[in-house]
């Protein structure tokens, strides 16, 4: 086999690759290098740099390298910004993987796993979301997840595409310090950007119907979402027209305040947080029911919440040296 992970340069596509190589399946990394970085990509593993909205240069890596499956991770995925310029979300991440999928098909690629969110679901109101939860995402980013999810599988029926829709919870940690997120747009990095700066960590509002009245989320180490996808790359291969939809998470919910006291230990800046006023559209608890990628993948999240943040400094310090004094 030989995947084409688009994307494969990126914070989690470049677990993605390094999991597909440690599995013993041939990899091709795909990706136009806008956020992602040619250094994470390993030797030995082909890069083609390229927009998904080049079905040509797509249809040359395709034929040229062999490719007999694609992971399709290349996406923007800044939900805020997504909010200010829904029309470049909807060209990347929608016009994207139709061009994407145009070429696939013609290639008579037969197997697909596309990269989505729990973004879909919106502000689920319930205690563990499963993919049966009805999704009414709240941002043009959610939108262009749950409208790729359709346009993957009205292709897969169509065209007897094997496909598999991973909806990630919320991703933190890194196999090794030189593949960790280096973009700072979830919890974790925000809190370390705060230590670092000497500045006390935020709490988005903390007057939510939960626990501690702060948010509760589902953490997933992204090494084992590598493994999940590496699982639905290998489900697919064995049954051909497949079409999987599943949650990667771990069934799990742990709060801000949680997260964040478990940052100032493991950092050990140890300095509290202050609360701010809520953030629009952060949905109280959104955390998975992952029992259906345990049957139809035999896939279940290994590492915990301090594997995570534990792995995650050590990748933030490799990046900012001067963190390391607390
Ligand atoms: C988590 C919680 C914040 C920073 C995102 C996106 C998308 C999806 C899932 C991939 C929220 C709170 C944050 C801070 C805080 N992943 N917070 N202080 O919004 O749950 O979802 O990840 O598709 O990327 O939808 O993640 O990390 O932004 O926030 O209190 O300084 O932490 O309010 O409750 P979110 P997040």
């Amino acid at each position: 086999m030989t995947w084409l992970i688009t994307g494969g340069a990126g914070y989690i596509g470049a677990h993605v690759v390094r999991a597909m190589t440690e599995a013993g399946e041939r990899t091709v990394v795909y990706d136009d290098l806008s956020t992602g970085v040619a250094e994470r990509v390993p030797d030995g593993v082909p890069l083609v740099v390229g927009s998904v909205l080049d079905g040509a240069r797509i249809a040359r890596a395709l034929t040229d390298h062999g490719v007999t499956g694609v992971v399709h991770l290349a996406a923007k995925k800044q939900v805020g910004e997504s909010v200010e310029l829904p029309l470049q979300y909807y060209r990347e991440n929608v016009e994207g993987l139709r061009v994407l999928l145009e070429a696939v098909t013609a290639a008579g690629v037969p197997s697909f796993v596309f990269s989505s969110s729990a973004a879909v679901y919106g502000m689920p109101d319930v205690d563990l979301v499963t993919e049966e939860t009805p999704c009414a995402p709240m941002s043009p980013y959610g939108e262009t997840k749950l409208a790729g999810e359709w346009l993957v599988r009205a292709t897969g029926r169509a065209t007897g595409l094997a496909t598999a829709s991973l909806r990630y919870f919320n991703v933190a940690g890194a196999a090794a310090p030189e593949l960790s997120d280096t973009g700072v747009s979830n919890l974790v990095p925000m809190v370390f950007e705060r230590l670092t700066a000497k500045a006390a960590p935020r709490i988005f509002g903390d007057d939510y119907d939960t626990p501690d009245g702060t948010c509760v989320r589902d953490y997933i180490h992204v090494v084992d979402l590598a493994e999940a996808h590496v699982a639905a790359a290998r489900a697919l291969h064995a049954g051909p027209g497949r079409d999987l939809t599943l949650n990667i998470g771990r069934g799990e919910g742990v709060s801000v305040r949680e997260m964040i006291d478990l940052i100032n230990a493991v950092t050990g800046y140890d300095r509290p947080p202050t609360v701010t006023p809520r953030r629009p559209g952060d949905p109280a608890r959104v955390v998975a029911s992952a029992d259906r990628a345990a049957t139809e993948l035999g896939w279940k999240a290994k590492h915990d919440v301090q594997d995570m943040v534990t792995s995650a400094w050590q990748g933030w310090t490799h990046h900012h040296p001067q963190a390391a004094r607390a």
